[in-house]
């Protein structure tokens, strides 16, 4: 494996994506909603520079095996705060293809929120398809498969402090 983003990186870029959201969310009290289980390393770091009044949710969604989208939603756990009227912040450890993101933000918004926002903490750019910006970006990355930060190789790595490209023979 080798390295692409350090955690020193890491860890200044979360602040500068923090202030950025406690300017942009002054007197309000936005619901952040992890989608599991990658957002886990991400959305702890982002939350604890938060210096708003926030609530916190999780659903838990599945799109890939391995290391490729299976081009379906396989939705695992919903939401259990009532998002009615409500700033939303979606946190996501990696956007790829947007097929999760895109199913996610649509879902919600059926629901009523007020404003529904994405926070991600890395970004295949060149390969995403999505009707909407993304507001909060980490990083953006080349279009590889990468781990740790959170991220996944069936469920390995995640508990790697860098973001790591897997070579190619890693991945069987
Ligand atoms: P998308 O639906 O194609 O945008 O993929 C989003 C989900 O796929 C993410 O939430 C990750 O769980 C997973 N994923 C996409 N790219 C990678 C990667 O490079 N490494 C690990 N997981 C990934
Ligand atoms: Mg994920």
């Amino acid at each position: 494996m080798k390295l692409l983003i350090s955690e020193s990186e890491i860890k200044k870029r979360v602040k500068v994506l923090a202030n950025k959201i406690n300017e942009d969310y002054k007197g309000k009290n936005p619901i952040f909603i992890g989608i599991l289980n990658g957002c886990y390393v991400f959305m702890a770091d982002l939350l604890r520079e938060i210096e708003l009044d926030v609530e916190v949710d999780f659903v838990k969604i599945r799109s890939y095996e391995g290391d490729s989208s299976t081009g379906t939603i396989k939705f695992r756990k919903d939401i259990s705060a009532d998002i009615n009227g409500r700033d939303i912040i979606i946190v996501e450890d990696i956007i790829d293809s947007g097929f999760t993101i895109n199913f996610l933000v649509n879902r919600l918004r059926n629901s009523g929120p007020k404003s529904v926002a994405v926070a991600t903490a890395l970004f295949k750019n060149e390969v995403a398809k999505l009707d909407f910006d993304i507001d909060y970006v980490g990083f953006e990355i080349p279009p590889e498969f990468v781990v740790g930060y959170g991220l996944d190789y069936n469920e390995k790595y995640r508990h790697l402090k860098d973001v790591m490209v897997m070579e190619p023979e890693d991945i069987k």
